[in-house]
């Protein structure tokens, strides 16, 4: 496993561009998964999708403190309610801002092996659910915030 460079807002404009489906789930994208796993834990992050290290693929990790989530190719099947929490990213560091999301989402995707799998996520899972698939159509959680504010 390696390191991957978390791409910034400002410098990198490939954050910006539409991610790919993934077609084959082979050993480059188990590599991929891997490294963007350990590129969160040491960001200490939540959520990590592709294009933040660079790889404009529907590829997204997520860890709330209950365990890694992967998904590929995740499509929101199913959403309600409302939340509007602070969020960040850690591509775009030193701001933090309140967005709207869903307070519940159901998404469907593929984990590693290429089996289908659905994640039920609530409050903090949707919210980070809802900012990684953003991600992977270009779009930045400033983008929707109605409130930034510096968070350092
Ligand atoms: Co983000």
């Amino acid at each position: 496993m390696a390191l991957r460079q978390i791409k910034h807002y400002k410098k990198d404009s490939i954050l910006r561009k539409h991610s790919k489906p993934v077609e084959k789930i082979d050993d480059r994208i188990h590599i991929l998964l891997d490294d963007m796993a350990e590129t969160m834990y040491h960001a200490d992050g939540i959520g990590l999708a592709a294009p933040q290290v660079g790889v404009l693929k529907r590829i997204i990790v997520i860890d709330i403190g209950d365990g890694l989530i992967e998904l590929i190719n995740p499509t929101i099947i199913f959403e309600e309610g409302e939340q509007f929490e602070a969020e960040g990213c850690l591509s775009v560091p030193g701001l933090a801002g309140r967005v709207k999301r869903p307070s519940h989402v159901i998404v469907e995707g593929l984990d590693r092996h290429g089996e289908e799998v659905e994640i039920e996520g609530f409050g903090l899972l949707a919210r980070a659910l809802c900012h990684e698939i953003d991600h992977l159509d270009g779009i930045l959680f400033i983008d929707k915030a109605s409130i930034n504010y510096e968070e350092e």
